[in-house]
């Protein structure tokens, strides 16, 4: 059960598995005890003494104790000397706040955030606490919610202008959480395009290290997210805490270890692209953070995160449903077809029991390449004389549904909607565009631009009868200003961006609720939890390489179920690595999320249109499991020449096994893998094998698994339990 305990100046917020506790310290600084795994009763004498600072008497805030005090809210100037949460400039130039808890409310359950994505009221224990700053007026809402089924805590902070004069905000984060130790190591998700969210595993230094993306996307090069850990932790055991952001803009983490060997993660909007006038009376709401607590090694934590998102996050009415198997267009077609060509391809994949066809870029304007038309929705019909509508029809004459492609916050210099509104993209007066993939972005944060979104997308969806709309973004910010901003409010560009993009996905998710939307930006580049509040899928990588993949698929299930993750099989040699790997083996990997194909099925040999017509219905008799069953990770590739990782159904009846080999090892024994999460006391068959096993016998003595010859082999296993 989640509950908040609040015994006089203390708060206690806490369900089955963890334990947030703050404390407000005399004169009202809310200080931070603790964060962990659930404590029946506490002491908060013996809290505070971990970071040197007495409980009651001798506290001070004059004495500078605030430099040790864990907090829930620092600001910098008064005291503490580490990087604070809160900056924010009167109306005399000062910089410094100092919040002092005002008032303390236990809510029916979390309120929504207005504007911005976040976790789900509905099943939550909440608390507000209310702080104000004495010298300018300035309040601070601090919201906290606690549910029954997930080792987290999400919170937010909501800034309001009580005073009389104009306020400054140069740093709103959402996350500060003091840490009593160093002894940890610290996990982030670097990568690039191709590369998303891989691995970075390092012990933590005194000073600074962090994280950051300053792209006007959560990118593919930073992930909002930090993971500490303890230098014995592994997969399966040991402590792990992560955090995030559910924002898919510009963000900074940041793990600062003071002289005193605590350890304080901060994380919220990037300030140095960022600042917000607060008139008297305005609000202003940072996005939501979440913490998650195990004890259970890093999977532990990746599942604490898999179950908040899926229970409190997603769109529900994606949750548990089948999602089709898609055959999406781009790497069988790039920009060359025409409507017969399309249908033709479909017509190859409707044969192998692919269920919807996806038709990716190229479809509008005149954009024969990248150069163009981005903008001007409107069908070319030299491609596709029947336009949308014919096109579709002839697509689900073949018994499929019909996808499509659009890139809707883009503006390509060559297009109509330029010439009409040159001063729609972000844009710096007087300064020279810089151009990416040719193309500008829209000033999302505008109403009218937003209106204009809303629209092309509404109509292209109806034309088409697409029940599926890929939506992708393929550059990041440059010249970031907005002509509908005065000088003084620039640096709001990039938030109202986000703002703006938000208020049209939730218009469109709304008018549209039976449409799949699929997010994408240059393959993962804004794979975050704001986006998939609204898309239950993201393109996970424009790289298919099986090999990459599988790095690519265990970095981003470090924070996001596999249901979450567009993975589709492509051709050999890979478009991006060039690397020729088993068609068993780039199958094996596209399994580890929502399955689909990325390919030219008319080039395949018959004997592999044949195989597809297997794999399809294996993924689909399995979807159930590999995307909402519980994930292990039982060898990862950034450790292990054998990837290994399972999915549990949640009642242990079933899982799906697979194993991915990198390199051949000649004369070498088969893998010896131990499972994981399966019941100790049933008894599985490995459905391809016909071979039983006790669940004991399988998580200790483990499941040997014989492999063909050759780099890049793979071999997939279906256990069901037989009592
Ligand atoms: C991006 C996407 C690809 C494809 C192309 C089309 O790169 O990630 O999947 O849609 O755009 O231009």
């Amino acid at each position: 059960m989640a509950e908040i305990l609040r015994e006089g100046n203390l708060y206690h917020l806490r369900n089955e598995q963890v334990s947030y506790v703050m404390r407000e310290m005399p004169g009202g600084v809310l200080a931070h005890l603790y964060f962990g795994a659930r404590l029946e009763r506490l002491n908060a004498e013996n809290l505070l003494r971990r970071a040197n600072v007495p409980a009651d008497e001798g506290f001070s805030v004059q004495e500078c104790t605030l430099d040790r005090l864990p907090q829930e809210y620092p600001s910098f100037g008064l005291g503490d000397m580490r990087d604070g949460a809160l900056t924010v400039e009167g109306p005399d130039g000062s910089w410094a706040v100092d919040l002092r808890v005002e008032k303390a409310e236990t809510l029916e359950a979390k309120p929504a955030l207005e504007g911005l994505p976040a976790t789900r009221g509905e099943g939550s224990a909440a608390l507000r606490l209310t702080l104000k700053d004495a010298h300018t007026g300035l309040t601070v809402l601090l919201d906290y919610a606690i549910y029954d089924d997930c080792p987290a805590v999400t919170r937010s902070a909501r800034l309001v202008n009580g005073g009389e004069a104009p306020l400054n905000v140069t740093r709103a984060y959402s996350l500060c959480l003091d840490m009593p130790d160093d002894g940890w190591e610290l996990i982030t998700l670097p990568g690039a395009w191709a590369r998303e969210r891989s691995l970075s595993r390092r012990p933590l230094a005194a000073g600074h290290q962090g994280v950051s993306s300053r792209r006007g996307a959560s990118s593919a090069q930073a992930s909002p997210f930090m993971a500490l850990v303890r230098p014995e932790t592994t997969q399966a055991l040991g402590e792990a805490i992560g955090a995030t952001l559910v924002y898919s803009g510009n963000f900074i983490a940041n793990a600062e270890v003071s002289q005193f060997g605590a350890t304080r993660l901060l994380m919220g909007i990037d300030e140095r692209d960022f600042a917000w006038q607060l008139l008297p009376g305005a609000s202003f709401q940072a996005p939501e953070a979440v913490v998650v607590y195990s004890a259970e090694g890093i999977g532990g934590m990746s599942r604490g995160f898999h179950s908040l998102w899926e229970n409190h996050l997603l769109p529900g009415r994606w949750m548990n449903r089948p999602r089709p198997v898609l055959l999406n267009s781009w790497e069988a077609a790039y920009f060359d077809f025409d409507a017969d060509k399309l249908v033709s391809i479909a017509k190859a994949a409707a044969d192998a029991g692919v269920e919807l066809f996806v038709m990716d870029d190229g479809w509008f304007g005149h954009r024969d390449d990248d150069y163009t038309s981005l903008g001007d929705w409107s069908v070319d019909r030299r491609k596709l004389p029947e336009g949308l509508e014919g096109l579709g029809e002839r697509v689900r004459a073949l018994g499929l549904q019909f996808g499509i492609w659009m890139e809707p916050e883009m503006i390509s210099p060559d297009s109509d909607l330029y010439r009409a509104h040159p001063d729609w993209c972000l844009h710096i007066p007087g300064r020279e565009g810089i151009n990416s993939r040719h193309q500008l972005v829209l000033d999302m944060g505008r109403p009218e631009i937003q209106g204009f979104v809303v629209q092309a997308v509404s109509d292209t969806l109806k034309a088409s009868g697409a029940t599926y709309l890929k939506w992708d973004m393929n550059r990041n910010f440059t010249n970031i200003g907005s002509a509908a901003l005065p000088a003084d409010r620039q640096k709001e560009t990039a938030h109202r961006y986000m703002l703006g993009l938000y208020a049209v996905m939730e218009r469109l998710v709304t008018a549209f609720p039976d449409v799949l939307f699929e997010g994408c930006a240059s393959g993962g580049g804004r794979f975050d939890a704001g986006m998939l509040y609204y898309v239950p899928q993201i393109w996970c990588s424009d790289n298919t390489d099986a090999l990459c993949r599988v790095e690519i698929q265990c970095g981003t299930t470090m924070l996001f179920p596999p249901s979450t993750m567009g993975c589709h099989v492509s051709a050999v040699p890979n478009h991006q690595t060039a690397r020729v790997t088993p068609l068993e083996t780039r199958f094996a990997t596209a399994l580890g999320g929502s399955f689909g194909y990325e390919l030219d099925p008319r080039k395949l040999t018959d004997g592999e249109r044949e195989t597809l017509i297997s794999q399809v219905a294996f993924a689909n008799r399995t979807q159930n499991v590999r995307l909402y069953g519980r994930l292990y990770w039982l060898q990862t590739p950034f450790e292990d020449n054998d990837a290994a990782w399972m999915s549990v159904a949640g009642d242990r009846s079933e899982a799906i096994f697979t194993l991915v080999r990198a390199m051949a090892r000649p004369n070498a024994m088969p893998p010896l893998v131990r499972l994981a999460g399966l019941d100790a006391k049933r008894r599985y068959r490995v459905m391809e094998t016909g071979e039983v096993f006790g669940g004991d016998e399988l998580m200790q003595a483990g499941l040997c698994c014989p492999l063909p010859y050759g780099d890049a082999a793979s071999v997939v296993y279906t256990l069901k339990a037989e009592d």
